[in-house]
């Protein structure tokens, strides 16, 4: 059994897999597509409702730092998964790269875990979709009743409708998709420009003091199973406010982040992936860590941080100082913004199970690719029906936090990962190197870990059912059909056919 759940997969072996004719897909992705591709997936409900939460609950306008701060510990992630994707460069992200590095087992782990940050995180963004969608369809007088439509709905149509609609186009072939974020994009980053530049001139220097009030005592809902892991641990009681609100708040902002990790799953649709990559990481993480600081900068100076709304903070910031017609432009920009993270989340899930089903830990006629569209549409379908149930009958509020903690560990793996594959395959090209290794892997797992540490207990619960559930599956399918299974028998009957003939 040990040896099955330590086979490893050889990086050579990775990318000869890329080039088999029923599991190639096409290689259109430019660096300046991935960057495009990575700001699409990453600014989305973190910026856009999560600002407002988190100010007015949690870390006060000191939210700015909570973004700096999960900036800066995804920016340690994501130079490990730089590169990562300029050594192995094959779909699957962190999957793929686990499989050539800390072997099978673990490679099961992460795809398994990846579902957590893919699909749930599409379907919690698809709810979110269907409650600006709804805000805005209530601006012009023709909401749609909230029994199917927005957060609290018992099924919720539009959230059905947008994650469908996305698995066609994706479906339809990546340049399309590529195409279509490009428009999007364009749309979110003017929003969020117009938000930074209109807003600077609304800025109260009232507004900004206490720049991080004083801590409080936790609420009763923040405690027992609702508080974080590290006060149910040690005792440390963080409440609200203070220092430790602001660390808590980067727990809970990670989420505006998620998605820079997704660049690396177009791995294989990327002309000169060596190079595109690591741009397309760095660069779009860069890019969007700039825009959340001045955004949450410029929010909590135009409203006391008491009286920011929690579900639609830069839209109500807007309406507060009277101009509410940039407000209905935001819920616009939103809307649009959001679009494209479902579709991306949803992309970067079908390329891990693509990645995974071709290694057989999942049944491979999954990953048979179309013939006209050069796309894995089963598995996009597939991924796409799961996300459109999830987002239609699931209330995702707290389902929310199992998309950072799952996420989170993801990067983890990751980070030890670039430490392995250094001592192990030290004489493979690597066209960006982490700098000081082991040092800054090691400081990169240490600090997810800590943020993973500040989520609720309860969320730790659910992670851990999940990840059990992992386990089940891959002893009960995975290990046993896997491709590394089959070469390993054949290799093993090879030496007995040939121990058999050397004693003759
Ligand atoms: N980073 C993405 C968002 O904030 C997941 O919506």
């Amino acid at each position: 059994m040990a040896a099955g759940t330590r086979r490893v997969k050889s990086v050579e072996d990775s990318i000869r897999d890329t080039d088999e004719p029923e599991h190639r897909l096409k290689k259109n992705l430019s660096g300046l597509d991935l960057t495009v591709f990575g700001v699409g997936v990453i600014i989305g409900t973190g910026i856009f409702v999560l600002t407002g939460e988190v100010a007015k609950t949690t870390a006060g306008p000191a939210v700015a730092i909570s973004f700096v701060i999960a900036g800066v510990v995804c920016g340690l992630a994501a130079v490990c998964y730089a590169e990562f994707a300029s050594t192995v460069p094959v779909a699957g992200s962190a999957y793929t790269f686990s499989y050539a590095t800390l072997g099978e087992l673990v490679a099961w782990i992460i795809g398994w875990d990846l579902v957590l940050e893919l699909a749930l995180g599409a379907a919690t963004v698809s709810v979110g979709w269907s409650g600006y969608l709804n805000q805005l369809l209530g601006d012009i007088g023709i909401p749609l009743p909230t029994s199917i439509a927005g957060e609290t709905a018992t099924v919720n149509i539009p959230a059905i409708v947008i994650a469908l609609v996305m698995t066609g186009v994706l479906v339809l072939g990546i340049k399309l998709s590529s195409r279509v974020t490009g428009v999007i994009v364009a749309i979110k980053v003017a929003i969020v420009l117009l938000i930074i530049v209109l807003g600077f001139f609304y800025t109260k220097a009232a507004n900004y003091t206490p720049f991080v009030p004083p801590a409080e005592p936790a609420a009763a809902g923040e405690s027992g199973w609702h508080a974080p892991l590290i006060q149910t641990l040690f005792g440390w009681s963080q409440g609200s406010f203070g220092w430790g609100g602001v660390i808590a708040g980067a727990s809970i902002v990670f989420f505006a982040f998620i998605g820079f990790d997704i660049v690396a799953t177009a791995a294989e649709e990327t002309r000169d992936p060596r190079k595109d990559l690591p741009r397309g990481i760095i660069g779009s993480l860069v890019i969007c860590t700039l825009l959340y600081v001045a955004v949450s900068l410029v929010v909590v100076g135009m409203q006391p941080y008491g009286e920011l709304s929690t579900e639609a903070p830069l839209a109500e910031a807007f309406s507060s100082v009277g101009l509410s017609f940039v407000s209905s432009l935001i819920s616009v920009g939103a809307l649009a913004g959001l679009t494209s993270v479902v579709m991306i989340l949803m992309l970067g899930q079908s390329r891990v199970l693509f990645a995974m089903s071709r290694d057989h830990l999942l049944p491979p006629g999954m990953a048979t690719v179309h013939p006209r569209y050069g796309t894995p549409y089963k598995i996009t379908i597939g991924t796409g029906i799961a996300v459109a149930l999830l987002a239609g009958f699931l209330p995702l509020g707290t389902l929310a936090e199992l998309v950072n903690i799952g996420t989170l560990f993801a990067f983890v793996l990751v980070s030890i990962a670039v430490i392995v594959l250094r001592r192990t395959r030290p004489d493979l090209h690597r066209a960006f190197r982490v700098p000081l290794v082991p040092v800054l892997p090691i400081v990169s797992a240490l600090a997810c870990l800590y943020l993973m540490l500040n989520l609720p207990a309860d969320t730790w619960l659910r992670f851990a059912i999940w990840m059990a559930l992992g386990f089940v599956v891959y002893f009960a399918y995975g290990r046993r059909h896997s491709r590394l299974a089959g070469a390993e028998g054949e290799a093993a009957a090879r030496r007995l056919a040939a121990d058999r003939e050397a004693r003759r």
